[in-house]
C-alpha cells in the first residue's frame, strides 16, 4: 500500500465521472452499511471525530497528517488512528480517503463527496510521492500521470499546503534553520483556507518550500510561479479556493485503477436497517432490528411487519409489532454539514414462530402529522432474510475485556460440520495494518442443542471486530456477516 494520499493513486483511472446521484443502499450491503456508519455516526470510527476542530498533534494537526499520510510521525500516528476501521468489506484505502475528507471539513474546509469501494494494494507500487528537490518537469510529469494538468497541479499543491508544514526531523535539508516546534508551517493560519495563497502573493509567506534557504527544495515556488502566478491569483478568492480544492482533492481521492469501480457518492440514508439479529431463544426465534431514520423533528411511529419462511402462520397482511423504543442518536459533524442533525432509532424485538420462521420484513412509518402512512421496504425488494440455518447468537456469546467468545447456532446439521469465521484483526501501534485470520468453531459443550439449533463456539481474541462466518450444511454453503460493533443485545 502506498501511503501518501496522492501516492495511493498510482495507476491511471478512467476519469472520475461527476454524476451527482447518491449511492442506493439495497440491504444487506456490508460495504455501504459500514461506510455510512463510519461517515455519518460519531464514535463508530475515529475518522469522523479525531480531526474535528483542526485538533493539533505533534506540532502540526491531525488533519494535516491525514491528508498527507506519507512519512514519519504523521504517517504512523494516522495509521494508528485508522487501524480499527477496516473490515472484510471496507479496505484501508477507503478509510484513508474518508480521513482525508474529514480532515478538510474538520479544519473548516469544503465538503468533498465520498465514494467507496477502493481495493487495498497488497504490495508496494513504484515510489510516486513527489519530493521537494525534484525539478518542475518531474512534478509536471508525476501529476500528469495521475490525470492532473499543470493548472490543476498548482491548485492541488496549494490546497494541500493549506494545512500543516514541513517537519525538520523528516526533511533536515529543507528546514535548515531551527524552528522551536520542529515544524515549519506552510501558512500562518491553522485551518483549511487560502492563507497559503495570499501570503505567497503578498510576499509574507514563511512556506519553506517557497522561501527556504535551500533553493533546490523550493518546489512550491517553482510550481506556484510556473504559469506566471495566474492560477495562484485566481485562488485569492476564498470561494474559488474552496470550490477548486473540493473538486481536485475529490478527484485525487477517486483516482483508482481501471479495474476498481467506486460507488456513487454516499449520502446519509433517509432510512437504514441496522443491527439485525436472529437467534433461537426460549422456544422461538428472537429477531432484533433497528430502523434508523433521519430526525426531521416528527414524532413518528413505526411498525415492523414480517412474513413466514415456510408454511402459514402470519395473517395475509403479515405479522406485525410496534417499536419497543425510540432513541435519538447524534449525527457526525460531516452529517451536520449535510443538514442531518440527528437520527431516530426505532428498535424492534419480535418473537418469531420457530417452525415457520421469517423470510422477509418491512416497515410502515406514520409521521403522525396527518399524512398517509408509508412503507419502507428496501425499495420494493423487501428486507430479505436469506437464511435461518447459520445464525449468530449474541445471548450465548460473551464479550469481556478479558476475552470474548462467539457462539453461532446451526439449524438441523446432519453431522458435525465445519464452521469457520474470517475475522479482520486490527493492526497494532507498532504494525498498524489490518490482517485477517480464519477462526475455527468447535461444538459448544456448554450450550446444548436447543430449539432445533446446535451451537458452535470460538474464542475471539480481539474485541469489536467484524467477522464473516461460514458453514456448509447438507452441501449448501451459508455465510453470515457479524458486525459486532454496536449490535444490540451484545
Ligand atoms: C510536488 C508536489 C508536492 C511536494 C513536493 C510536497 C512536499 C511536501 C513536504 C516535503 C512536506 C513535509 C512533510 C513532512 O515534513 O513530514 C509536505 C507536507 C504536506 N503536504 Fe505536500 N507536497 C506536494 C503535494 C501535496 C499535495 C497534492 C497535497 C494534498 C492535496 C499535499 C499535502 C500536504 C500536507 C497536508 C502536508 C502537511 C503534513 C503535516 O503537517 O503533517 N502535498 N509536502
Ligand atoms: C487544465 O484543465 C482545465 C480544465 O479541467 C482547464 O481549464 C485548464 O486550462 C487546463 N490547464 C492546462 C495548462 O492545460
Ligand atoms: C538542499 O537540498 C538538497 C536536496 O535535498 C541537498 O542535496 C542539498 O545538500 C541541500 N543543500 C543545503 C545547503 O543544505
Ligand atoms: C513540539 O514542540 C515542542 C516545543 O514547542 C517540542 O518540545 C516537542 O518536541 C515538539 N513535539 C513534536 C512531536 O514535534
Ligand atoms: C510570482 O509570485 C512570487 C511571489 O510573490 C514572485 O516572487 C514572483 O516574481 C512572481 N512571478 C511572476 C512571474 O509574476
Ligand atoms: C410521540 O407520540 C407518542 C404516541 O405515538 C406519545 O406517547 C409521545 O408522548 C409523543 N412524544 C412527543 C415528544 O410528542
Ligand atoms: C414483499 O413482501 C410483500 C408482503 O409479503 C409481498 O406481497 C411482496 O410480493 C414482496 N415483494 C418482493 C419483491 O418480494
Ligand atoms: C440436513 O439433512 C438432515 C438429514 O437429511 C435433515 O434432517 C436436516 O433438516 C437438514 N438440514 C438442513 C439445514 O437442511
Ligand atoms: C473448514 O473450512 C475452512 C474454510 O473454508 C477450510 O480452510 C478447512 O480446510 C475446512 N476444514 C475441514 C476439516 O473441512
Amino acid at each position: 500500500m502506498r501511503y501518501h494520499t496522492l501516492g495511493v493513486l498510482l495507476h491511471l483511472a478512467s476519469a472520475a465521472h461527476l454524476v451527482l446521484e447518491a449511492a442506493v443502499f439495497n440491504w444487506p450491503d456490508p460495504l455501504l452499511d459500514t461506510l455510512d456508519d463510519q461517515l455519518y455516526l460519531p464514535f463508530v470510527s475515529p475518522v469522523s471525530t479525531f480531526a474535528l476542530d483542526c485538533t493539533p498533534r505533534d506540532n502540526s494537526t491531525i488533519a494535516a497528517q491525514w491528508l498527507r499520510l506519507d512519512i514519519g510521525v504523521g504517517m504512523l500516528d494516522s495509521l494508528v488512528d485508522f487501524l480499527v476501521s477496516p473490515n472484510e468489506y471496507v479496505g484501508m484505502a477507503d478509510v484513508i480517503a474518508m480521513g482525508a475528507i474529514n480532515a478538510v471539513v474538520g479544519c473548516g474546509g469544503p465538503v468533498i463527496p465520498f465514494r467507496g469501494g477502493r481495493i487495498d494494494a497488497i504490495e508496494a507500487g513504484p515510489a510516486t510521492v513527489p519530493e521537494p528537490q525534484q525539478d518542475l518537469a518531474s512534478h509536471i510529469a508525476s501529476f500528469k500521470a495521475q490525470g492532473f494538468n499543470e493548472t490543476e497541479m498548482i491548485s492541488l499543491v496549494a490546497c494541500g499546503h493549506s494545512l500543516g508544514g514541513v517537519r525538520q526531523a523528516d526533511f533536515p535539508l529543507v528546514v535548515t534553520e531551527d524552528v522551536p516546534t520542529g515544524v515549519q508551517t506552510f501558512a500562518s493560519t491553522i485551518g483549511f483556507d487560502n492563507t497559503v495563497v495570499k501570503e505567497y502573493l503578498d510576499g509574507t509567506t514563511e512556506n519553506v518550500l517557497v522561501v527556504g534557504s535551500n533553493v533546490t527544495t523550493r518546489s512550491d515556488l517553482r510550481i506556484f510561479s510556473s504559469d506566471g502566478n495566474v492560477t495562484m491569483q485566481s485562488l485569492a478568492s476564498p470561494d474559488t479556493f474552496n470550490q477548486v480544492c473540493s473538486d481536485l482533492i475529490g478527484r485525487m481521492l477517486d483516482t483508482v485503477p481501471s479495474t476498481v469501480t467506486l460507488t456513487e457518492p454516499i449520502e446519509p440514508l433517509d432510512f437504514k436497517v441496522r443491527n439485525t439479529l436472529l437467534f433461537p431463544q426460549g422456544g422461538s426465534l428472537a429477531f432484533l432490528a433497528t430502523l434508523r431514520i433521519i430526525d426531521t423533528g416528527l414524532n413518528r411511529s413505526v411498525t415492523m411487519f414480517w412474513k413466514e419462511r415456510t408454511g402459514t402462520f402470519c395473517p395475509p397482511a403479515g405479522c406485525s409489532i410496534p417499536s419497543f423504543q425510540v432513541t435519538t442518536e447524534d449525527a457526525s459533524f460531516l452529517a451536520t454539514l449535510k443538514d442531518v442533525k440527528a437520527f431516530k432509532l426505532h428498535s424492534f424485538n419480535a418473537a418469531i414462530d420457530l417452525t415457520t420462521s421469517i423470510s422477509h420484513f418491512w416497515f410502515e412509518v406514520n409521521n403522525n402529522d396527518g399524512s398517509a402512512p408509508f412503507i419502507v421496504d428496501n425499495h420494493g425488494a423487501n428486507f430479505t432474510i436469506d437464511q435461518d440455518v447459520l445464525v449468530f447468537d449474541p445471548r450465548r456469546s460473551s464479550f469481556t475485556i478479558g476475552g470474548s467468545i462467539m457462539v453461532v447456532g446451526v439449524k438441523d446439521p446432519s453431522s458435525t460440520i465445519n464452521v469457520t469465521a474470517l475475522t479482520t484483526i486490527d493492526g497494532s501501534t507498532t504494525v498498524p495494518v489490518t490482517s485477517r485470520v480464519t477462526a475455527t468453531f468447535e461444538l459448544d459443550a456448554s450450550n446444548p442443542p436447543a430449539d432445533g439449533y446446535t451451537f458452535y463456539t470460538s474464542p475471539i481474541n480481539f474485541q469489536f471486530l467484524s467477522n464473516t462466518i461460514h458453514a456448509t450444511v447438507n452441501g449448501t454453503a451459508y455465510s453470515l456477516w457479524v458486525p459486532l460493533l454496536g449490535a444490540p443485545g451484545v
